[in-house]
């Protein structure tokens, strides 16, 4: 999509928090810069233009925007003193959330741009060239958002994202995405399609599709129907998805694990709490026991599958009983990784007005013990692939010389001794040896290249 001929005079630095969705964003709006000649350096302080691409799930993502904005302040004003000029925008869900209080609260800011208003970043940064302050209210069609933006590139170029849904309205009482990312929107088949055809065409061998509830995915036949035609492409070899809703995990979509080897075993189904009275006060719209009738259900489509998970710890009314009842289902469901996080008060959220807010001392004890009980699950289920002959994608250089770095299907890094040449193909590999994250082995002497 770039211009090669176009001159890099100008430099562009993204910082990306959050999700994937932040990812996939920050590459897009990469892509469509790179032809006013905005090259891409690691140096904030050598950007004509820096895009802070934010998240505001928890407060303390929120905060490090503001206090990352204060330094791009300091370093603003020496570029200016210097003679030079910095256009700093902020974009993500912060600036969708609370636009008008980040222009208030720091003047060094020019541009504050939602998630829906990407594609025209060229404009409204030339509009804020000739006067600050700019600001877009930023509800346009997600697909006008997408069609501007065109096809993906992928950072590693074996592997890349591919936004399929946007959007939540199962409204969980302690989240924020609902009222930022809007309602649930589903990209349309035939897009989706041809992004993924382009990226093979360009080498990628695994795409993950994206979506705030990505099984949610309302197109004909369902998720599981569009994996069933992505694999149809000459040279995806995996698929993936994430973040999945228990409420969207229906029989299709598990009957496509049981048939497609395309469709990578490993599956993030967050939880979020196994206490079924947190559960309701949460708005999860389903049980500890419907969601481990799940998990069976999945297991039986694909026994190998790693289930990774979400789950929040000192959710307001949450006591050491409804906490147990948490280690009690992350004991029973078995997890080879999940994200846990101390629940964090969103303003404008239900739960933020909700009595019983839990004491920081607690929500910190609780994190500390789920924390260790998950540890020991992906410590146990990363050992379990040792002796395992496991294929392996590879998708770099490894951090020492004549190493390659890749991932098994179960989404775990894996290093091993193996030729450049291997990158972009599966080969096998014999597992060694299994750390907390990564695992490193030996490749399979057939996988060396002719
Ligand atoms: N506090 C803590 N964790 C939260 N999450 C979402 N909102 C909050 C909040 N207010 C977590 C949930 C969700 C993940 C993306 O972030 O576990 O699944
Ligand atoms: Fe937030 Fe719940 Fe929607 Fe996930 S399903 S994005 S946690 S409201």
């Amino acid at each position: 999509m770039s211009d090669p001929q176009a001159p890099a005079t100008r430099r562009l630095y993204i910082r990306t928090y959050g999700c994937q969705m932040n990812v996939y964003d920050s590459e897009r709006m990469a892509d469509v810069l790179a032809p006013l000649g905005y090259a891409m350096t690691e140096r904030p302080e050598e950007a004509d233009l820096v895009v802070l691409n934010t998240c505001h799930i928890r407060e303390k993502a929120t905060e490090k925007v503001y206090s990352e904005l204060g330094q791009l302040k300091v370093m603003k004003t020496e570029r200016v003193a210097a003679g030079l000029g910095m256009t700093i925008a902020v974009a993500g869900c912060v600036a969708q959330a609370e636009g008008e209080e980040i222009l208030r609260r720091q003047p060094a800011v020019d541009l504050v741009v939602g998630p829906q208003a990407y594609h025209q970043l060229p404009e409204l940064i030339a509009r804020t060239h000739r006067a600050r302050g700019e600001r877009l209210a930023a509800d346009f069609a997600p697909e006008a958002k997408f069609d501007a933006l065109g096809a993906s590139r992928s950072t590693s170029g074996v592997t890349a994202f591919l936004t399929v849904q946007e959007g939540c309205d199962k409204f969980c009482t302690f989240c924020v995405v609902p009222y930022t990312r809007g309602g649930e929107w589903s990209r349309p088949a035939e897009a989706i399609l041809a992004e993924a055809r382009s990226l093979a065409a360009r080498g990628v061998r695994e795409v993950t599709l994206l979506g705030q509830n990505v099984n949610a995915w309302s197109g004909e036949g369902g998720l599981g129907g569009l994996a069933r035609q992505l694999v149809r492409i000459e040279g995806l070899d995996r698929i993936r998805y994430t973040t999945s809703h228990p409420r969207d995990m229906d029989d299709d979509l598990i009957a496509a694990h049981a048939e497609l080897p395309q469709l990578m075993p490993y599956l993030h189904l967050p939880v979020q709490s196994g206490s079924d009275r947190i559960l309701k006060a949460m708005n999860r719209g389903h049980t500890a026991e419907s969601y481990l009738r799940l998990v069976e259900k999945i297991r039986a489509a694909r026994p190998d599958i790693a289930l990774s998970g979400d789950f929040i710890v000192g959710f307001p009314g949450e006591r050491e009983s409804d906490f147990e009842a948490t280690l009690a289902l992350v004991r029973e469901a078995g997890y080879a990784s999940a994200f846990t996080f101390k629940y964090s008060r969103r303003p404008g959220t239900p739960a933020a007005a909700q009595p019983g807010q839990v004491d920081e001392a607690v929500k910190d004890e609780r994190l500390a013990r789920l924390n260790a009980l998950i540890e020991s699950q992906q410590r146990a289920f990363n050992s379990a692939q040792e002796g395992r002959v496991l294929p392996v994608l590879f998708e770099k250089p490894g951090r020492h010389p004549g190493q390659l770095s890749g991932r098994s299907p179960y989404l775990q890094a894996v290093h091993c001794e193996g030729p450049a040449e291997l990158i972009g193909r599966i080969a096998p590999v014999r597992i060694d040896s299994a750390a907390r994250m990564s695992l490193s082995g030996t490749l399979l002497p057939e996988a060396q290249p002719a």
